[in-house]
């Protein structure tokens, strides 16, 4: 090659790299995804943001359910150093929205069609006043029980479908020196137990009154009665180190066999897979007692905050087209134990577990049995989802207090706006 053609290529090489790295930006995320299956899925979406020549500022804050990454994000958005991405979702997206601290991306979602490639309960939660201004990743269904397949063999248990069931497999694992149900301490497990009593006790209409519309005839009512009288059942079955244990702590039990099982969405699957366990051979998943028609809903994404450097932005926008590709929609998901939001999807590289939620999703948007979780955010506004969420901990944790009395305080809290 001879040394004029040499240096123009060198010349067209610099130029190329300049260009790349005028464009190149950087994107902080918070998120918290800390756990096992969690940071893997956290480092699928950094890889797929580095893949496209930006920057991945980290910005995790631990704590399952996302409570102590929220309170760390009202901290700096009110200083003025909101990040560019954040982990929020559900009505919460618009409470951010009516701020207005965040991006319209709607250019984004129009270029790659998102209406069409969204389910419409999903596309109506991410967009504010008609724009989009959150990405999806992800669908986890909530109304899970995870069961270890070396616990339930020794109990001689039957992996239960009502509550009834649950409560005749939870003595037989007693019996075995087993504990029967891993718990955690924090109140949004409590409640993620909770829902899934609400729904397999009083059915898909009973929970849309009592904790979808807080209707307060169905809170008073005898099925709210009967549902707290399960929910505290279950509690006799939990060990007395649970309080303050994390969820994946909860979760690490029931992959060692030293607990039966878990009532947890299936990032707990996340877990599992983490740990090189297979569905079917190690651990058995089931829908919560009494839901295998129902399906509580948990919707992650990513809102996209107001940025000033125009490189960060377009990074920004990247990082959105990114998340809603079919490859990153994939490897994300078999890691994070939840199933794609995109529509359509091949899912042949995924589980049964994730093959019957993807079915699932789809009957139950069908039959009416499609709900959104509260204690993941979905349902109503935090302010009264927190308080509601308060009212059953307190419950959960006062051996003296009565289901009547629980019932009281749960319609009271549901009245804080
Ligand atoms: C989030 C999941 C997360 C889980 C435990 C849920 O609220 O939606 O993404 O894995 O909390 O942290």
């Amino acid at each position: 090659m001879k040394s004029t053609q040499l240096f123009q290529r060198s010349i067209l090489a610099t130029a190329a790299v300049l260009a790349f790295a005028a464009h190149a930006g950087e994107v902080e995320v918070l998120h918290y995804w800390t756990s096992g299956g969690e940071a893997k899925s956290a480092a699928a979406l950094k890889a797929t943001l580095q893949a496209k020549g930006h920057v991945w500022k980290d910005f995790a804050v631990a704590g399952g359910g996302g409570d102590n990454a929220m309170t760390v994000l009202k901290s700096r958005v009110v200083s003025g150093n909101a990040p560019a991405a954040a982990q929020i979702k559900g009505p919460a997206l618009q409470e951010w929205a009516g701020e207005g601290v965040l991006a319209n991306i709607d250019d984004v979602a129009k270029a790659e069609k998102w209406d069409s490639l969204l389910p419409p309960v999903v596309a109506n939660v991410m967009k504010y006043k008609g724009n989009y201004i959150a990405a999806p990743v992800n669908v986890h269904r909530v109304n899970w029980l995870w069961a270890s397949n070396a616990a339930f063999k020794k109990a001689g248990a039957k992996v239960p479908t009502n509550w009834d069931e649950f409560f005749v497999a939870a003595e037989a694992l007693k019996k075995a020196g087993i504990i029967p149900v891993a718990h955690g301490g924090q109140n949004w497990q409590d409640f993620t137990t909770f829902e899934s009593v609400a729904l397999g006790v009083g059915g898909a209409d009973f929970y849309k009154q009592a904790l979808v519309q807080l209707d307060q005839g169905a809170l008073t009512g005898a099925t709210m009665t009967k549902v707290l009288d399960t929910f505290k059942k279950v509690k006799s079955y939990t060990d007395k180190n649970a309080p303050g244990r994390d969820w994946n702590l909860a979760t690490a039990m029931v992959i060692k066999g030293e607990a039966g099982m878990q009532l947890m969405g299936d990032w707990a699957k996340g877990e599992f897979v983490a740990a090189g366990k297979k569905p079917g051979a190690d651990f058995t998943c089931a829908a919560a007692p009494g839901t295998a028609k129902s399906f509580t809903f948990n919707v992650d994404s990513f809102a996209m905050f107001k940025l000033k450097n125009e490189a960060n932005s377009q990074a920004q926008k990247d990082l959105a087209t990114a998340i809603m590709s079919t490859d990153f929609q994939e490897v994300f998901n078999l890691n994070k134990g939840s199933i794609p939001v995109r529509l359509n999807m091949n899912l042949a590289k995924f589980d049964d577990c994730a093959k019957l939620s993807a079915n699932d999703f789809v009957a139950t948007a069908k039959n009416g049995g499609l709900v959104p979780s509260v204690a993941h955010g979905m349902a109503i506004g935090s302010a009264t989802s927190g308080a509601i969420q308060d009212a059953v901990s307190q419950f959960w944790n006062d051996d003296k207090m009565s289901s009547k009395d629980a019932q009281a305080k749960i319609a009271s809290a549901a009245k804080v706006k």
